[in-house]
């Protein structure tokens, strides 16, 4: 058996091994592939976390004994039921612009029994983020919305989770615009999560990792 190199690489660039994962830890049951289905036959965008990012969620959730958290960005509920069934109590608030989303996401909960534990926020997040303050500190944020609004959503974790709460970020790759130009990336959103990215690892706030997702999903703990 060859043994492991010595620097070894970030992540895997083996889609056999991708596929392996996915096929042995079966990340996706039929109640998140039918809202992955519903949602994009209601005219969403398939922009919902993957099948592994959502399991992820669930697992950081349920590491971190969430029972109070935030979602910035609802889309179909999807990444929502995941924190949710990490979740064996406790309330998730989850944000969402669109009134349309924040209505198949409704829908979703539903489906897959957690709709009591969901309260779906429409609305701009920065805007109505202030509304749950009273309710925190919060054990868990996770970001998924305006990649521009990054800066602005960790600011808000990092007032809002308790010391030891998690945030989680995606697309913290950029969509690979964090190391070269990308055409068709939107440069704003690009500089704001490279922004996100700085302040999360290096403010000495948080404790955090990249895990090397197809799209990197940044991980922290605050620390202080
Ligand atoms: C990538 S999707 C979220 C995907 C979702 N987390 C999932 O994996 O199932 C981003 C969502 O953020 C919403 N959004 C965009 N700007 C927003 C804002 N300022 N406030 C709240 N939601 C916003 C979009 O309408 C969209 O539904």
């Amino acid at each position: 058996m060859p043994t492991s190199p010595p620097d070894k690489p970030f992540g895997t660039a083996d889609p056999d091994l991708s596929r392996w994962a996915e096929k042995t830890f079966a990340p996706e049951d039929p109640v998140l592939a039918e809202i992955r289905e519903r949602s994009v036959a209601a005219g969403l965008p398939a922009i919902a976390v993957g099948k592994m990012d959502g399991l992820h969620l669930e697992v950081l959730a349920r590491l971190s004994r969430a029972r109070k958290a935030v979602e910035i960005g609802t889309l179909g509920g999807y990444s929502g039921v995941c924190i949710l069934r990490g979740m064996d109590e406790g309330v998730l608030h989850t944000f969402e612009l669109s009134e349309k989303h924040a209505e198949v996401a409704r829908e979703s909960f539903r489906k897959a029994g957690v709709a009591e534990r969901a309260r779906v926020h429409v609305g701009p997040a920065l805007r109505l983020l202030p509304e749950i303050e009273g309710e925190g500190p919060f054990d868990l944020c996770f970001i998924d919305a305006d990649k521009t609004g990054y800066p602005a959503y960790l600011a808000w974790a990092e007032k809002n989770l308790k010391i030891g709460g998690v945030v989680i970020g995606d697309n913290a790759f950029g969509f690979g615009g964090v190391v070269r130009d990308v055409p068709g990336t939107d440069r704003e959103g690009v500089l704001a999560i490279r922004k996100f990215n700085e302040e999360l690892a290096r403010s000495g706030r948080f404790r955090a990792t990249m895990i090397p997702t197809s799209e990197g999903l940044a991980v922290g703990v605050r620390v202080r």
